[in-house]
């Protein structure tokens, strides 16, 4: 039988995507386009900005990708495109794209789940692991730590009850003068420094529930910056290790339980965190010392990227069936983000 082709389309934040996967596994080809350097001097992702550049980008992402793979639009089955979370802007540019493209061609599209786009990045790689396991999703704006029973179901086990892991280390990098996005930054400095020379919080919360906090860590590295005055270089990659082994402990340590918990041997660390050196050095640890396996994409679909999109679009075509083919595109098109469970 012909393998199935997907195009996938990703806008959700500030990278612009798209990308062909084949059977939900095979990469054709994926582009990314970044859109740092237009937020980089704000700090941050400025919303209209970023609509604004995913409209520009969109073609040239699409015939690029397209370009890579000596296919076009006649060889491939549907459209995945992300329909949320993101932002409202960027989601919705990308979505009028996808779905226009699939109407003009008569292809079906299938909406897909930005999360749901993570979990199913370690399906891109080879030896993926089998179901169930569990999956801790860290980005920029969500930690999350699902038990993922098929490509579709995922039953979320905790979530961060303020700031994302990612955000965290955009926040601290911000406060030592690091730029943004901070988290690889804080990683490479990280590596440099000895933690354990400062001591920041680490939150637990209650043992046995599966949450997490980031706030506290943030602004105990927040206090101790503004008390300590001019920062050596030394300084400087110290706050870096001891902020990047209170954030690893926590969660290497809630995602290994988690798994216990659901006497599951198998474990995935998704999202741009998980490109994290230190994360991944321990989870591998504690993972071989409790008998499971681990799976971490590497670091291009950690981040955002239309592959995983794409892949979980097969597997929801497959599950699921594609959504109807309608021209009409009103603000309702976002209560239908599909769920995770
Ligand atoms: O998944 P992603 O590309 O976008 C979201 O869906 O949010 O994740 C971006 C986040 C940013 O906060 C970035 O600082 C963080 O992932 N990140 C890292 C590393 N590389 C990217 N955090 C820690 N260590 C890294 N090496
Ligand atoms: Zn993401």
């Amino acid at each position: 039988m012909k393998d199935m082709i997907i195009l996938g389309i990703e806008t959700s934040c500030d990278e612009t995507a798209a990308a062909l996967v084949s059977d939900g596994t095979k990469i054709l080809s994926s582009t990314v386009f970044s859109q740092i350097r237009a937020h980089r001097p704000f700090g941050g992702v400025v919303p209209e900005i970023a609509s604004r550049k995913h409209i520009e980008a969109l073609v040239p992402a699409l015939d690029d990708a397209f370009e890579k793979a000596g296919l076009g639009f006649d060889d491939i089955d549907a459209i995945a495109v992300t329909m949320g979370p993101g932002l409202i802007g960027s989601l919705l540019a990308g979505f009028s794209f996808a779905k226009a493209c699939a109407f003009s061609r008569g292809l079906p599209w299938i909406g897909v789940n930005h999360l749901e786009g993570h979990v199913n990045s370690v399906f891109l790689e080879p030896a993926p692991p089998p179901f169930p396991f569990v999956a801790l999703l860290a980005s920029g704006g969500h930690t999350t730590l699902y038990h993922a029973t098929s490509h579709t179901r995922m039953e979320i086990m905790g979530q961060t009850r303020d700031d994302a892991a990612g955000e965290a280390y955009d926040k601290v990098s911000g406060m030592l003068g690091l730029g943004y996005p901070g988290g690889k930054v804080i990683d490479d400095l990280a590596a440099a420094g000895e933690p354990g020379n400062l001591s920041f919080p680490r939150a637990w919360l209650d043992k046995n529930a599966f949450d997490f906090s980031f706030s506290g860590l943030k602004t105990a590295v927040k206090r101790h910056i503004e008390a300590a005055g001019a920062l050596s270089e030394k300084e400087i990659r110290d706050i870096a290790a001891e902020f990047q082994a209170a954030a690893v402990d926590v969660l290497a340590c809630k995602l290994i339980r988690a798994a216990e918990k659901k006497d599951c041997r198998h474990i995935a660390v998704v999202g741009g965190v998980a490109a994290n050196q230190g994360l991944g050095a321990r989870v591998r640890k504690d993972a071989d010392a409790a008998g499971m396996t681990v799976h971490i994409p590497s670091p291009g679909l950690c981040g955002d990227n239309a592959a995983m999109i794409a892949s979980a679009g097969h597997w929801r075509l497959m599950e699921k069936g594609p959504e109807n083919i309608s021209p009409g595109l009103g603000a309702d098109v976002f209560s239908k983000i599909p769920p995770l469970l």
